[in-house]
């Protein structure tokens, strides 16, 4: 699982680099697919439950499952990115939102205030703590700062599929839900929102918008629970 997400990671750090003005979202699944097929790894969303590409690509007032589009990113837009592969049986999930060019205060506050979240969940992401600590622990942050967590989508266990138990809410109260236990491994992912909560489904089937369509962050990292706390595997290797 540890090459897996290096390999995510990488992948991640390569499409920060080419994000900016002028680019298109196509452009980086192009990238990507290029990417998968030098490396000899299947990127996991296309074709998991029909969706049609690598990269979910999520563009400003877009929460999750954005499709790349030939749109081109202009200056202040926001771009969440979030990508996956299957490696040797195991897979690897992580998502970050980059900013294109120079963007407002607000949308630099949802951004860092998405980030930080999910490092505050990760300090919780040991042994002696039960599944909605950290649910509220991202929660608790991101209201502290008067934006909302969005409830619709959740984050995940991890391992020879996409989608393992547990379900990990990014809100809720604390103390319940399992107790983590060294050997889990986690898909964490707060999604942020400068408005209201809500979201809505465009006709595409996929696209998560905010209902309100204020601006919404994404960052996701997958992890290993450990005896003394978490080890992130979503980091380049
Ligand atoms: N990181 C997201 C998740 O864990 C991405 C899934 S996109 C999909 O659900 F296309 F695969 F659904
Ligand atoms: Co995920």
């Amino acid at each position: 699982m540890r090459a897996s997400n290096a390999i995510v990671a990488e992948v991640l750090a390569e499409l920060r680099l080419m994000v900016k003005p002028g680019v298109t979202t196509m452009e980086l699944e192009e990238a990507t697919n290029r990417f998968c097929s030098k490396k000899k790894v299947r990127p996991a969303f296309k074709g998991y439950r029909g969706y049609p590409y690598a990269l979910c690509a999520s563009v400003n007032e877009q929460v999750v499952h954005g499709f790349p589009t030939l749109r081109e990113l202009v200056q202040g837009d926001i771009v969440s990115i979030d990508f996956g592969v299957l490696h040797d049986g195991y897979y690897g999930d992580a998502a970050v939102t980059i900013p294109v060019g120079t963007i407002t205060q607000e949308a630099e506050l949802l951004i860092r205030t998405t980030e930080e979240s999910l490092y505050i969940a990760l300090k919780k992401a040991t042994p002696q703590y039960r599944l909605s600590d950290l649910s509220h622990a991202i929660q608790s942050y991101v209201e502290s700062k008067k934006f909302s967590v969005v409830r619709q989508f959740v984050g995940h266990g991890i391992g020879k599929s996409l989608h393992e138990e547990p379900q990990i809410p990014n809100f809720g109260r604390p103390g319940r839900g399992v107790r983590l236990r060294p050997g889990m491994v986690l898909a964490i992912e707060p999604m942020v929102n400068a408005g209201g909560y809500e979201v809505e489904i465009l006709g595409d089937g996929w696209t998560a918008v905010t209902k309100d369509r204020r601006l919404s962050a994404h960052f996701e990292h997958t992890v290993a629970v450990t005896e003394n706390g978490c080890r992130i595997l979503s980091l380049a290797a």
